[in-house]
């Protein structure tokens, strides 16, 4: 079937080109927050070291909820988007004070908590609870609008809506941890926005965006 070998293209490519970065090698849905809220702005190797350097400051999700705020900002700083540390410690203080320090696991329950939105209750219900729900973020967004709907520039084809429906609908059963995980990854290195590898890419026969990357290179005049 159709959805069952783009599915086996994309988590074979993940499995050959996986990088094996420290959030991946946790299901503590503490880590997965912070590693996740950090990733939201800022790029994975500016990322790396100050997950390590918050973790070792805020070793628990406790810790974090009890800190002073300006210190919670200051071992932040060099991210940017203080606000995104200010909303991290209100989702950490309403899991204390709420679920009595246990991350919720229900994407429901997950939304319900400050400062996180539906791409974070994702990832966490995804990346620390191994569930098979989809999400969306920009990576995500355009490799699934590629796949399903063509190019998403210059005009979107599928509203935010139809996207997040088709994130849920293509998971793959029990594979949605690597999925997910394969499909930012395929979205940062292989499906990039200005320069897709489409030439080598293993989801050709699949994607609704390659054939007008062939009608756009044939019509380009031809170089030496
Ligand atoms: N960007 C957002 N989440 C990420 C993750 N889990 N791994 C790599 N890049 C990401």
């Amino acid at each position: 079937e159709q959805l069952a070998d783009l599915q086996q293209r994309l988590l074979a490519w993940y499995r050959a080109h996986r990088r094996d970065l420290p959030w991946r090698r946790t299901r503590d849905p503490y880590r997965v927050l912070v590693s996740e809220v950090m990733l939201q702005q800022t790029q994975v190797e500016r990322v790396i070291p100050k997950y390590h350097e918050f973790l070792e400051r805020f070793p628990t999700i406790e810790s974090l909820a009890a800190a002073p705020t300006a210190e919670v900002i200051r071992v932040w700083s060099g991210l940017g988007y203080n606000r995104r540390a200010v909303n991290l410690q209100r989702a950490a203080q309403a899991v204390v004070e709420r679920h009595g320090g246990v991350m919720p696991r229900d994407v429901d329950e997950l939304l319900a908590l400050p400062g996180i939105g539906r791409y974070t209750a994702g990832a966490i219900a995804c990346f620390a609870y191994e569930q098979d729900v989809g999400f969306v973020d920009t990576n995500i967004r355009r490799v699934l609008h590629r796949l399903f709907f063509g190019p998403e520039v210059p005009t979107p084809r599928a509203t935010a809506r139809e996207i997040q429906a088709l994130a849920d609908r293509v998971v793959p059963a029990g594979e949605g941890y690597d999925w997910n995980q394969g499909l930012m990854e395929f979205g940062a290195v292989h499906c990039t926005a200005r320069k897709p590898l489409c030439v080598v890419c293993p989801l050709q026969a699949h994607c609704r965006a390659y054939p007008a990357i062939q009608t756009a290179l044939a019509e380009a005049p031809a170089t030496a």
